[in-house]
């Protein structure tokens, strides 16, 4: 007897660099039918999607759909949009075909996956997951600029930074490292925050934009050299400040 099991795979696509793709994501993505990835508005190119784009080209047989997330806060527009793009994931794998879901990064921080998946294992306990990891953007940001994120006993803290940031002085003056990621257009106010939380001069801080693109910046400096010119303020930023 031959019996069908629905599965859906999400593939973690890494920082940027399709090189930095791991063997099992690349696989998965050359084997698929269907290839869903998450964009924030109708027609804006997928982050994630550009990513394997060499790949595509190759395999040169998928179906490509767009599932839009918009950036909002609103948690009913945030709720409807999570069951709807669940509801094509979910219907496409249902109906036979091998769909696979990208993502950047690493799904399980900060992607929209955690909320897909959440969606379709209530909904659909039928449809197998499968979940390929990909290289997080703040380990490549850290290989780039050679900073150890945390060694020994240090502590690190990782912060969105466009959400509430009343408790990220409290919580600097309890780490070694701080890693800021989600919209450099706050980057100002938490470093004005981490020198209230005792950041000295000295320390070490580290700034990225479009790791892995065309477009990548990268800048390395102490806290006391930082300037707004050296801040970057578009949404694919990272930054990375320790204590010396
Ligand atoms: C929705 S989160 C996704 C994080 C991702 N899942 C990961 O594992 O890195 C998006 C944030 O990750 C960071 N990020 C992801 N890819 C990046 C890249 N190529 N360059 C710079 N920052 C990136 C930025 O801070 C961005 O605002």
């Amino acid at each position: 007897m031959n019996f069908f099991m629905p599965e859906l795979i999400c593939v973690g696509c890494g920082p940027g660099d399709p090189e930095l793709l791991t063997v099992k994501a690349v696989k998965s993505i050359k084997n698929a039918d269907v290839i869903m990835c998450p964009t924030s508005k109708e027609g804006k190119p997928s982050m994630a999607l550009s990513v394997v784009s060499s790949i595509l080209a190759e395999a040169n047989k998928q179906e490509i759909v767009n599932l839009v997330f918009p950036m909002t806060k609103d948690k009913e527009i945030l709720e409807n949009t999570w069951k709807k793009n669940a509801r094509i994931l979910a219907d496409s794998v249902i109906s036979g075909k091998k769909v696979v879901y990208l993502t950047v990064g690493d799904p399980y921080l900060y992607s929209t996956w955690i909320y897909l998946h959440r969606e379709i294992t209530k909904e659909h306990p039928e449809i197998k997951i499968t979940v390929i990891p990909g290289i997080v953007s703040m380990f490549t940001f850290a290989s780039k600029v050679g900073i150890s994120l945390a060694e020994g006993a240090e502590k690190m803290a990782v912060i969105p930074s466009c959400y509430d940031l009343s408790r990220v002085k409290e919580i600097a003056k309890n780490c070694d490292t701080m890693v800021f990621l989600k919209d450099g257009h706050y980057f100002d106010q938490v470093i004005k925050l981490l020198r209230e939380a005792g950041f000295s001069e000295n320390s070490v801080f580290a700034i990225g934009q479009d790791l892995g693109t065309d477009q990548e910046i990268v800048r390395k400096m102490t806290l006391g050299e930082v300037t707004s010119e050296t801040i970057t303020t578009k949404y694919f930023s990272i930054m990375v400040v320790k204590r010396v």
